[in-house]
């Protein structure tokens, strides 16, 4: 039982691979916080070129000689914007939250390029971590983010129970015609 729910977590998300043909064919990917880089891996093994960035060198190791993938450890949070004045097909970003990022998230997503994006929400401290609000959207926010600028193709706030329960809210949108 503790080994599927493990293996569960280690695959990529179901949310992120459903919207990931969204992502213009073999375009640059980034992967925002990436951990040990399931998403990374998988985009790469679709034939996409992907940036992948977190400060823990430890879990980037994982990602050391994959073909397609090129690795930056940074401090996101406390460092200046590591791509700033580049432009990526798709962003992705699971199960992390720094508000501040995401004026560099839009800046740095192409035109018809798509953002996924996928984390804990508002009414998960009943189920444990994370509990404290800096760490989980509000009632729409992602929608909030998106309102003008992107399109949204795909919006969801519930609770899952797989591979954990928990309360999430995840989008995918294209930075393409608003209307
Ligand atoms: C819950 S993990 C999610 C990993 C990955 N996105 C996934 O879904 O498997 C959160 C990640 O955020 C990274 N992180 C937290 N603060 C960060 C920061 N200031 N700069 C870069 N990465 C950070 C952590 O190192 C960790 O790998």
């Amino acid at each position: 039982m503790q080994n599927d729910a493990h293996s569960a977590i280690d695959q990529p998300s179901a949310w992120v691979q459903r919207w990931a043909a969204l992502i213009p064919a073999g375009g640059r990917v980034l992967d925002v916080a990436c951990g040990s880089g399931r998403h990374a891996r998988w985009f790469a093994a679709q034939g996409y070129r992907v940036d992948a960035v977190d400060r823990d060198a430890n879990a980037l190791s994982a990602l050391a000689g994959i073909t397609g993938i090129t690795s930056r450890a940074a401090d996101i949070e406390n460092e200046d914007w590591p791509y700033a004045g580049e432009k990526f097909a798709g962003i992705v970003v699971v199960n992390y939250l720094h508000r501040p990022l995401f004026k560099h998230l839009l800046e740095s997503l192409d035109r018809g390029g798509a953002l996924i994006y996928e984390t804990f929400a508002a009414g998960n401290e009943r189920y444990g971590r994370p509990g404290n609000p800096e760490f989980l959207l509000k009632p729409g926010e992602l929608l909030h983010i998106a309102h003008g600028r992107l399109e949204v193709i795909a919006y969801e706030n519930l609770t899952v129970d797989a591979p954990r329960p928990a309360v999430i809210q995840r989008m995918c949108a294209l930075n393409g015609p608003v209307t």
